[in-house]
């Protein structure tokens, strides 16, 4: 598997601590001990206090937005080709000569970039993982979602106080009257944007699930808000006897249609459209949710873990894949900003734990559970019915 990994239980500070960011901060001078009047008795005895992790969160958003910049112009795709100067990459780009070295060469610093050489003929080039995850023209590119972060989420969680006062939604329905998808789905780049956000979200933790569930017992696979229909096709290139249904609103439909046919799979996977709400689930021996469950308030939660039970044979298992958070609640870092993120897109929605997953699962009449870590902070949440 690839990308970074961390499990419950692993003490992370979350992306951005984990980077090369801690080691600047942790070069200066540690505070001495005896400096502290009200030192905490515990602490006396081991190491000294840092504010290490506490300055790499607050400065966080500076490297996010180099970061987030860099793929919204396309310096990964840019160098697609081969090396480029400064002076080449920023022309290439449309950059002011002012900004040029210091914005590469945070790129660089922050292992975003390589470069070869220093001084003004130093030429750039693209990291492994660079060129395989933030160029365009990759077929495991990740991109789109730092391109919605840059575009929408950026600036929607500066109202994160009036989120956390008010308990309502901080995102384009703030001053409409549409829900979110109804919002995005009336323009079409929109639409295009989140799917390609979907996709660079959710691509690792579909190609782990493909990988590490069994799908030995189950024939029929219908995953609910399919988007471009990825999950399927990801399971279906692994595992030839599936069938999949990649079932979404029908302004996704084409979508969908277009990604599978260009992955060659339109003979085992078909797509299908409807309101979740208001029709039944395709019938099918697995029923897969990727980062479904966590956009809506329990009652709707409900809703949808019934529909996938009654769509469901004996036997049948439902599979919701989320940043799901550790249930005390102390570790998962990003499935709590996830939460709150669904705080900022929806107001009532939230994130949530396997004991919350299993809790629910378990009113509904499912029988046996499991969870299986996917890649970074996501799991596969499992409920047999
Ligand atoms: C957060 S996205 C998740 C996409 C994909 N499953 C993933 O994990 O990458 C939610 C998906 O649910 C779909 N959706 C939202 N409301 C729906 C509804 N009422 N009926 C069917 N699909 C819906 C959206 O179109 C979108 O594709």
């Amino acid at each position: 598997m690839t990308g970074s990994c961390w499990r419950e239980g692993e003490d992370r500070i979350g992306f951005v601590a984990t980077h090369s960011a801690s080691r600047d901060w942790t070069s200066a001078a540690p505070i001495q001990m005896t400096d502290l009047a009200t030192t905490d008795k515990r602490h006396r005895m081991s190491a000294p206090l840092h504010p290490a992790a506490i300055l790499d969160t607050a400065f966080g958003f500076w490297r996010s937005k180099v970061l987030l910049t860099a793929v919204e112009m396309g310096v990964f795709t840019a160098l697609h080709d081969g090396r480029m100067t400064g002076i080449e990459l920023g022309a290439r780009l449309g950059l002011h000569p002012r900004a040029i070295a210091d914005f590469f060469d945070s790129l660089v610093a922050m292992r975003f970039l390589n470069r070869d050489g220093d001084g003004p003929d130093a030429r750039y080039f693209n990291t492994p993982e660079g060129a395989l995850f933030l160029d365009e023209a990759s077929p495991r590119y990740i991109g789109g979602i730092l391109v919605m972060l840059n575009a929408r989420l950026f600036r929607f969680w500066n109202d994160l106080p009036e989120a956390l006062r008010t308990g309502r939604a901080q995102n384009e329905s703030k001053y409409g009257q549409k829900g979110v998808f109804e919002e995005l789905y009336s323009d079409p780049p929109r639409l295009e944007q989140f799917m390609g956000a979907m996709t660079g979200l959710s691509r690792l933790n579909f190609e782990a699930f493909a990988e590490r569930f069994d799908f030995s017992k189950f024939r029929t696979l219908c995953d609910v808000g399919g988007a471009t229909g990825l999950l399927s096709i990801e399971c279906t290139r692994r595992h030839p006897h599936l069938r999949c249904v990649s079932f979404d609103l029908p302004e996704v439909e084409p979508i969908a249609r277009k990604h599978i046919a260009a992955a060659g799979l339109s003979d085992r996977i078909s797509t299908a459209g409807g309101d979740f709400f208001k029709d039944p689930l395709p019938r099918a021996d697995l029923i897969t949710m990727g980062m479904i469950l966590h956009d809506w308030n329990l009652e709707k939660k409900m809703h949808l873990i019934r529909a996938a039970y009654d769509a469901l044979p004996p036997g049948g298992a439902f599979v919701a894949i989320e940043s799901l958070i550790d249930d005390a609640r102390r570790k998962n870092v990003q499935g709590l900003m996830m939460s709150l993120n669904m705080l900022i897109e929806f107001g009532d929605a939230f994130d949530y734990t396997g004991a919350d997953f299993r809790k629910w699962c378990g009113e509904v009449g499912f029988t046996r559970f499991e969870i299986i870590p996917l890649a970074g902070p996501s799991s596969a949440a499992v409920a047999y019915k």
